[in-house]
């Protein structure tokens, strides 16, 4: 790739610097790809529906240091070449959405296109994990044109409410401190308030469903 170097550098380090950069651009480029399908979904429900299912977005390309991290941890060989041949979440989009209903219907949305291909589907709102995580994820493989041709690559898509999301946030805060094992009273804490922000999603959607047809009633009579 065409860098000037700035400092010399050992040729070995030299190419795995442009391995990086020329797998970051890949990545990206396929996130762009897949981020601009959600949002004319987006809009097109929009149009139709007069609401919008996607709350808000979120994109991030997984750190050089995220991304050796993964591979010493799974056992695979730290190359840049090694990365792309067995992580399939260098590239992530979160997609929060209002309500329960609206997370499958993006799934959905997602799943009948057909340039895209759907690696793995796993449904943990239906199945959440043990500490109460919750939702869906998918793993779309998604063509990206480039000038030396065709490529195909993974982005990880995944998709809850802003309930979700919220708790999410926080359980990650938690399991990502370094310092000590968690306190098993905080992990209860969590798991309750997990099981809550479900029941509380649920009543949500039965809520927003029932104001959607009260709305169609009322404007059926004027
Ligand atoms: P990873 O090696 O972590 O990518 O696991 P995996 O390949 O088995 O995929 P999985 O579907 O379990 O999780 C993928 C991603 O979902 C993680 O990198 C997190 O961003 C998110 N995730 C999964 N489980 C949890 C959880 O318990 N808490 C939080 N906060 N996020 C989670
Ligand atoms: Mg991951």
């Amino acid at each position: 790739m065409a860098h000037t170097p700035i400092i010399d550098l050992p040729p070995e380090w030299q190419t795995t610097i442009d391995e990086f950069i020329g797998m970051r651009f890949r990545f990206q480029s396929a996130m762009r790809e897949v981020r601009t399908k959600l949002e004319i979904l987006d809009d097109e429900f929009s149009m139709r529906h007069s609401r919008n299912p996607i709350h808000h977005m979120e994109s991030r390309i997984k750190s050089p240091y995220s991304i050796l991290e993964k591979l010493k941890r799974k056992g695979f060989p730290c190359t840049p070449q090694s990365a792309m041949e067995n992580l399939q979440d260098i590239a992530g989009i979160r997609v929060v959405c209002a309500y329960l209903n609206d997370t499958y219907a993006i799934a959905e949305l997602l799943a009948r296109q057909d340039d895209l291909r759907i690696i793995r589907m796993r449904d943990y709102i239906k199945e959440p994990k043990s500490n109460g995580y919750r939702s869906l994820h998918v793993i779309v493989e998604v063509p990206v044109f480039l000038s030396t041709g065709k490529e195909l690559l993974p982005v990880e898509v995944q998709i809850r409410t802003i309930a979700m999301d919220f708790w999410a946030s926080l359980e990650h805060q938690l399991r990502y401190k370094e310092t000590a094992s968690v306190p098993e009273t905080l992990n209860q804490q969590l798991y309750g308030a997990a099981e809550r922000i479900a029941a509380l999603d649920g009543e949500m959607q039965h809520i927003h469903d029932q104001m959607l047809s009260w709305v169609k009633q009322t404007e059926a009579h004027t």
